[in-house]
């Protein structure tokens, strides 16, 4: 295991602010990291990416037990939206502010449900920082993802042997993708009617599994010709072609 002091135990003076990403799991907070906990503790400010400032940040939610009283947070507008220009421009203002944070030497952990390196915000903003900070500044916290989460709640394989396993983000013409045994499609509150009518052609297993470990839990096993029209946004499908083995 990695050993380091905590934040706090070292001297101001003597310590290099850095930016943790740092992966809270799915939902639950026990399926934190013994080394997230380590950084939480420690730290000054914690950056929390928001849709919308007025929601709540589940990451947060997962995070605050962890997290010393009175730590500071700063709030990161990330809009969803498909609009690059709009992305790019919350990108650079988060990066812009973080890096803020760290000239004043105060470390800062940016917050990641799952893991910071699947799907996250925080790509694009290590993307940014990375040209503007040392090496060992930077320091990525792995988190249990949902799809790990999702296969474990419904004692699943994710995949095995020698097969491969294709994550997809919630995009259209899955039929691409048709002669792979083992799909993880996230996001598929995008495109649900569209995973259900590949389910009913190919006649594969599959799961719904929304906010996995969350308060409002719901897993389901799809049934080929299931019309479902809305989905919440924390939802993957764990998708099987071959039926031979019954996982249901
Ligand atoms: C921006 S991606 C973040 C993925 C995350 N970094 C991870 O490692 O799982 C958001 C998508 O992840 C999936 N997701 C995240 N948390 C989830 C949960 N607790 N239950 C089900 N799906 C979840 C959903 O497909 C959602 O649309």
């Amino acid at each position: 295991m990695q050993q380091e002091q905590n934040e706090r135990t070292i001297p101001q003076s003597t310590r290099k602010a850095k930016l943790y990403g740092v992966g809270v799991g799915p939902g639950d907070p026990s399926l934190i990291t013994l080394r997230a906990v380590e950084i939480l503790q420690g730290m000054q400010v914690i950056a929390i990416p928001k849709s919308k400032m007025e929601r709540e940040s589940v990451a947060w939610e997962i995070a605050q037990a962890h997290c010393p009283s009175g730590v500071r947070i700063l709030e990161l507008e990330m809009p969803m939206t498909a609009d690059k220009e709009i992305l790019q421009a919350a990108w650079h203002q988060a990066a812009v502010k973080i890096k803020a944070e760290l000239d004043l030497g105060h470390s800062v952990a940016f917050l990641t449900l799952g893991d910071p390196s699947l799907y996250s915000t925080y790509s694009y903003l290590l993307a940014i920082l990375k040209s503007q900070l040392e090496p060992d500044q930077i320091e990525t916290i792995p988190g249990i993802t949902a799809m790990s989460a999702a296969a474990a709640r419904v004692n699943w394989p994710l995949a095995i042997g020698d097969d491969p396993l294709i994550v997809l983000p919630g995009i259209e013409g899955l039929e691409e993708y048709e002669q792979y045994p083992n799909l993880v499609l996230m996001k598929v509150s995008r495109n649900l009617p569209d995973v259900l009518n590949h389910i009913q052609k190919t006649g594969a297993q599959a799961v719904l599994a929304t906010r996995v470990s969350q308060t409002g839990e719901e897993i389901r096993l799809l049934s080929p010709g299931e019309v479902i029209e809305k989905v919440d946004y924390l939802s993957l499908v764990l998708y099987k072609k071959d039926r031979s083995e019954d996982l249901g």
